[in-house]
């Protein structure tokens, strides 16, 4: 390195080794790598240099002005750490009341799922998922939907290609289970679930469900109506009715379609329930044998329940929610309400 560079090291090596604030070590870095620095001077010269000299030359002023800025970074960083000792008015006064970083909050729909596990988990549930990207196997044939059925066509599934697809219900983790484990089952599996629907207040191409599963001897349609009041009574109080209406799903035999007396209007009748004073939730039913079948369990000796619950509709319901595409603008002013 020639002598005039190597002069200006050493001065810099002694002033950062000097430099106790962070005010010195701006002072510094100006002084050295301004823009009308002492770097910047030597880059200048750089055209007086003979011409085999001249890539040299400027390499060693590169790598000088390199080593400069990152020893630079470094002392910076460590005296913001307080890491050297600042100034008397630098000081950190302790006694000054501290600054509440903003607090982030669950999204409405995370804090829902929440509470379903928590009012599942006081029923002994236990919490089980399942892959949103999913086989037509587990989204269809294990659970008895044959191959005619209208929810198979593209136009009603989100297909990846031939067998593969985006899972439209939850019920898929059903099989999932149930193949991995011996009754008694009793599980719940939340989560989202894709399907073409056109956007609207009511619509998404993607929700979330939460699955609900219980399997042993002697299970029956009582104990399936009890779970669901239980569930009811605590996640949207002890006022809200409930009431079953017969239905049809292939996978359970009977089936039924819940409705809960509109949260809204306190079963008086408005918009959000049709002025009917009731909204539907969740779909329901006795595992049909089929399925049973499916997983090699002995449908003689075991009987059990399903439910598919929209999570959505009942956080919609309980906190008075005219719109489901609100859950996934991200609009801040509207999640803070949470
Ligand atoms: N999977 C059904 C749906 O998405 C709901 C359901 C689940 C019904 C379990 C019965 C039993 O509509």
């Amino acid at each position: 390195m020639i002598k005039e560079l190597e002069e200006v090291k050493k001065d810099f090596l002694n002033e950062i080794n000097s430099v106790a604030t962070l005010k010195d070590i701006e002072q510094l870095k100006i002084k050295y790598l301004g823009r009308k620095g002492i770097i910047s001077d030597f880059m200048k010269t750089i055209p007086t240099v003979p011409a085999e000299q001249r890539a040299t030359y400027g390499l060693q002023i590169n790598t000088l002005k390199n080593e400069f800025t990152s020893l630079i970074g470094d002392v910076t960083r460590r005296l913001s750490r307080g890491a050297i000792p600042r100034t008397e008015k630098e000081l950190f006064d302790i006694t000054l009341p501290g600054k509440q970083p903003p607090l982030g909050k669950k999204h409405p729909i995370t804090q829902t799922i929440d509470d379903v596990k928590e009012a599942f988990a006081r029923l002994g549930f236990d919490v089980a998922y399942g892959p949103e990207v999913e086989l037509e196997y587990y989204n269809f044939d294990a659970l008895n939907i044959p191959s005619d059925h209208p929810s198979r066509t593209d136009f009603d599934t989100f297909y990846i290609k031939n067998d593969i697809l985006l899972r439209s219900q939850t019920s898929t983790v059903q099989i999932r289970i149930m193949e991995k484990q011996k009754p008694p089952i009793r599980i719940i599996a939340p989560g989202r679930v894709y399907r073409p629907d056109t956007v609207d207040a009511r619509h998404s191409f993607m929700f979330h469900q939460v699955e609900g599963l219980l399997v042993d001897e002697g299970v029956s349609f009582t104990d399936l109506k009890e779970v669901l009041n239980q569930f009811i009574k605590t996640y949207f109080g002890k006022d809200v009715q409930m009431r079953f209406r017969p239905s049809f799903f292939p996978f359970t035999e009977p089936s039924a379609e819940v409705d809960i007396s509109c949260s809204i209007c306190s079963g008086k009748g408005c918009s959000v329930c049709s002025y009917s004073g009731w909204v539907e939730i969740l779909g329901a039913g006795m595992v049909d044998p089929h399925v049973f079948k499916a997983v090699h369990y002995d449908a003689e000796k075991y009987t059990g329940f399903a439910f598919g619950m929209g999570i959505e509709r009942i956080t919609m319901l309980k906190y008075g929610i005219d719109d489901i595409r609100l859950f996934y603008e991200n609009d801040i002013r509207f999640l803070s309400q949470f």
